[in-house]
């Protein structure tokens, strides 16, 4: 089976939607950094990747009187528990291996823990994908509107699909030769 790239899931119409909402600049810096971030904690660069470009996919825009009401937002927001199953939703009919698709939502699903009752152990692909989100925030919520020209936001997923398809292929490498 071919692997499903960033590109397929950033360019289909549901991601794009969605991404608009909650900001396109902010999902391809955090999916970059997840990237990095991925390395260190020796998880699959891909997973990482895909679970932080599709993060905040299940924002709703809490405004008041055009202008965003940050009150509502915390005391209403479940963006991430949206956004899990949306991604997932997406995931899957772009043709994700259904593993995968599940490591990826729930990455999601705890990127945040605003909702969240007490503290969790997160394992390393969840974390990757939190601390990625971290690194991106500004404050009162401006990394959602930052912007970037669609021409240079596809630039940048290509060279992140180049880099983790070299990555992976040379951990394969790696692998085969331990075998050896
Ligand atoms: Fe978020
Ligand atoms: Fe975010």
């Amino acid at each position: 089976m071919e692997k499903v790239t960033l590109e397929q899931i950033f360019t289909y119409p549901t991601t794009q939607k969605h991404l608009k909402r909650s900001g396109i600049a902010h999902a391809i810096s955090v999916a970059e950094y997840a990237y990095i971030f991925a390395k260190r904690f020796q998880v699959n660069p891909d997973h990482a990747a895909k679970a932080a470009l599709l993060h905040d996919v299940g924002h709703y825009t809490w405004y008041r009187d055009g202008e965003w009401d940050y009150d509502q937002y915390q005391e209403n927001d479940i963006h991430a528990i949206k956004g899990a199953s949306r991604a997932h939703k997406l995931l899957i009919k772009i043709g994700e291996d259904r593993h995968a698709a599940k490591e990826i939502a729930v990455a999601i699903l705890l990127h945040t823990d605003s909702y969240l009752p007490g503290e969790l152990k997160l394992k390393p692909l969840q974390r990757v994908v939190a601390l990625a989100d971290e690194a991106d925030e500004q404050s009162g919520g401006n990394h959602h509107y930052k912007t970037i020209e669609e021409h240079i936001a596809l630039e940048r997923i290509r060279a992140l699909d180049k880099q983790i398809t070299n990555e992976l292929s040379n951990t394969q490498i790696k692998k085969s030769k331990e075998t050896v």
